[in-house]
């Protein structure tokens, strides 16, 4: 994927990519019309996670597969937990934006099976983890923001490695590959009042963030 980073604003490690401003303010609305009618099927919930608590963040998902999480653990489900239903489909405006990516990257085309949707609050943030529940890991997560400003971390392989911080901006689109797919990341917190764009969708001073994923081999 190296090649990719030659007009990039960010130097990242070597699989990782940030594509500033992927998407103009009408292909943000457009998705997050998508978004609204995938929350209208699938609700928004707040899992438990297997220590306990309930997540700070709301979350749902589309595509053939959800992550969920409840005191059994984490894992990738057909159907949602609250209303067994299987998930609607991933927004093809999401698909095609990711495909294009990953075939520019020499990785041909994408076909992820899941679309992890996170809405946080103003007061949202998701604290270090890696994205590991997944069957295989040739296949990077590719994520979208909107809304608020995210302050991101990227960290190594372990969780005690230093990180990185930087702004994920409403547009941009974030991929996390070939030896950066497992390395720890996280959300410190949300800036409010500085996202570019209104929708229903987000709570005010909120943020959405879409990662893709393949799940299944
Ligand atoms: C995630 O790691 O699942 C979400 C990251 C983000 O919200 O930017
Ligand atoms: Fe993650």
């Amino acid at each position: 994927m190296t090649a990719l980073f030659a007009d990039l604003e960010e130097t990242l490690p070597e699989g990782a990519a940030l594509f500033r401003n992927r998407l103009s303010l009408a292909e943000q609305h457009a998705i997050l019309d998508e978004v609204e009618h995938v929350i209208a099927e699938a609700p928004l919930f707040r899992p438990q996670m297997p220590t306990g608590p309930t997540m700070i963040n709301s979350l749902t998902n589309c595509g053939p597969l959800g992550w969920i999480s409840d005191r059994r653990g984490y894992r990738y489900e057909p159907t949602h937990p609250a209303t067994g239903r299987p998930w609607p489909p991933i927004p093809q405006a999401v698909l095609d934006c990711a495909n294009s990516l990953t075939r520019q990257a020499g990785l041909g085309d994408y076909a992820p099976d899941a679309c992890l949707v996170n809405r946080y609050e103003a007061s949202g943030k998701l604290s270090l983890h890696r994205d590991f529940d997944e069957a295989d890991f040739k296949w990077p997560i590719v994520s979208f923001s909107f809304g608020n400003d995210a302050v991101f971390l990227l960290g190594g392989m372990k969780r005690q490695d230093p990180t990185t911080t930087m702004t994920l901006r409403s547009g941009d689109v974030l991929v996390l590959g070939g030896p950066s797919r497992l390395r720890y990341h996280g959300v410190r917190r949300i800036r409010p009042g500085t996202s570019p764009i209104e929708h229903g969708v987000m709570p005010e001073g909120g943020r959405i963030n879409l990662t893709l994923r393949r799940a299944r081999p």
